[in-house]
């Protein structure tokens, strides 16, 4: 049982982690160490992580993988993912390998707007508050010039911006809907800047618009910020092969490809297989996103309401047959960038983004598409074959090893002996306990 504290924010680390291992470990030293275990011995890069965040004690690791030989619009890539699901990569790194070998990934953005949204109420008369922002919307672009400036020259800027009637789903309720380029960005404080300053630009200009109709009271801002919701932000991927090659694959399974594609149909019947479905491409999307430096929390959102597009949740992914070829397709929203956020700060990121070729933002989309689509063909490969369990596992093995401490004798027997059976929890439990 915890207990409640003021100030914990002001609080050094020492006095952070001093009430933490009181409180919750009854000032166990083991917790302690545990914490410090995790510090960086270079100051000053521990003192940048601190910084990261707010109430930051120590560090929390995930491995830092590398998948090679991503063929992507006819350029390799060795591909930084971080995750800690032990299959995961493994299984980019086998379809990555696949499709090398069949043309690579052939990936396109098609579109890279980015959306904010200004909430507001207004009781009066629809026509009174359109006039109004027809009125006000070029001091909208002019007022936001400091801010818009650099991002101009970026190629960048805010794109366009609406007045949108919503009044019949909320009374009262209007959006200043407003559309942005961001360049390399992934550009939420741009957005979030333009945006705050629209709202204080429509509640400050009531007296320019000289109308004793509209008084600075009726408009009442409730709140900006940008949409995680990108529907124009897409990245589209594709792999193809003859289906011969690709069942070729898997001679022990008749129909290889006609199974990928029925449980594709499956997906796009069912929720519940397609949030599954869709999580195993998240699997790829997420692990790079993370190296790279980019909010994984936002692109996760985005993508399961873009699934979700047609009111009825389906797969990200597509897959068909014509002329006797097989195409796999995957087509979502990615709102990343390359630049700003953690990416010029966290040294990782920086060396993924390096070991990526510094690519632009929309280059990195078509990357983490691509590792995507690669994912989700290795989900669907095993499924449809021998089964998840046992690549799982296999990777799993040396986990479970890991929890009964053993050491590096028995883990190699382990591996002779797991060769032939089958892991599970139970079976390398009774394992270690027979050999030891
Ligand atoms: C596991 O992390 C991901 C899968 O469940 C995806 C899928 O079922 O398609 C294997």
């Amino acid at each position: 049982m915890s207990q409640e504290i003021k100030g914990f924010s002001k609080l050094s680390k020492k006095g952070k982690i001093d009430w933490l291992v009181k409180t919750c470990f009854k000032n166990d030293v083991k917790a302690l160490h545990i914490l410090k275990k995790y510090w960086n011995s270079d100051d000053s890069l521990q003192k940048l992580h601190d910084e990261f965040s707010e109430n930051s004690i120590s560090n929390y690791y995930l491995p830092f993988a590398i998948a090679p030989n991503f063929f992507i619009n006819k350029k390799i890539y060795v591909v930084p993912m971080t995750i800690e699901e032990s299959s995961v990569v493994a299984a980019a790194s086998k379809a990555a390998k696949f499709w090398m070998n069949h043309g690579g990934f052939k990936a396109e953005v098609l579109e890279d707007e980015k959306i904010g949204q200004v909430h507001l109420f207004f009781h009066g008369k629809k026509k009174l508050i359109q006039e109004y922002f027809d009125f006000i919307k070029p001091t909208f672009f002019k007022n936001t010039q400091s801010i818009t400036k650099k991002m101009n020259s970026r190629g960048g800027g805010i794109m366009d911006i609406k007045l949108i009637d919503k009044s019949s789903d909320l009374p009262g309720y209007y959006q200043i809907f407003a559309t942005f380029k961001t360049a390399d960005a992934m550009g939420a404080n741009f957005i979030n800047s333009c945006l705050e300053e629209f709202a204080k630009i429509f509640t400050n200009s009531i007296k320019l618009f000289n109308n004793d109709e509209l008084k600075f009271d009726d408009i009442e801002i409730l709140m900006s910020i940008l949409s995680n919701y990108v529907p124009n932000c897409i990245v589209k991927t594709q792999v193809k092969c003859h289906v011969n090659e690709l069942n070729s694959l898997e001679p022990n399974t008749p129909n290889f490809a006609q199974k990928i594609i029925q449980a594709i149909k499956i997906a796009d019947i069912d929720i519940y297989r397609a949030v599954t479905h869709n999580k195993g491409i998240m699997n790829g999307i997420d692990a790079v996103a993370l190296a790279t430096g980019n909010d994984f929390r936002a692109i996760e959102a985005g993508a399961h309401a873009y699934a979700s597009r047609n009111n009825k949740y389906k797969s990200l992914s597509n897959a068909f047959i014509k002329n006797d070829i097989f195409h796999f397709e995957l087509k979502l929203p990615l709102a990343i960038g390359t630049v700003g956020g953690v990416t010029n700060l966290h040294p990782l990121v920086k060396l993924a983004l390096g070991i990526l070729g510094n690519p632009s933002s929309k280059e990195l989309m078509k990357i983490i598409a691509s590792v995507g689509l690669a994912q989700n063909f290795g989900a669907l490969r095993s499924l449809v074959t021998s089964g998840i369990q046992k690549g799982h596992m296999k990777m799993h093995l040396i986990n479970l090893l890991n929890k009964y401490e053993a050491d590096e004798n028995e883990k190699k027997l382990a591996q002779i002996y797991f060769k032939e059976n089958t892991v599970s929890s139970a079976s390398v439990e009774n394992f270690i306990k027979k050999i030891r």
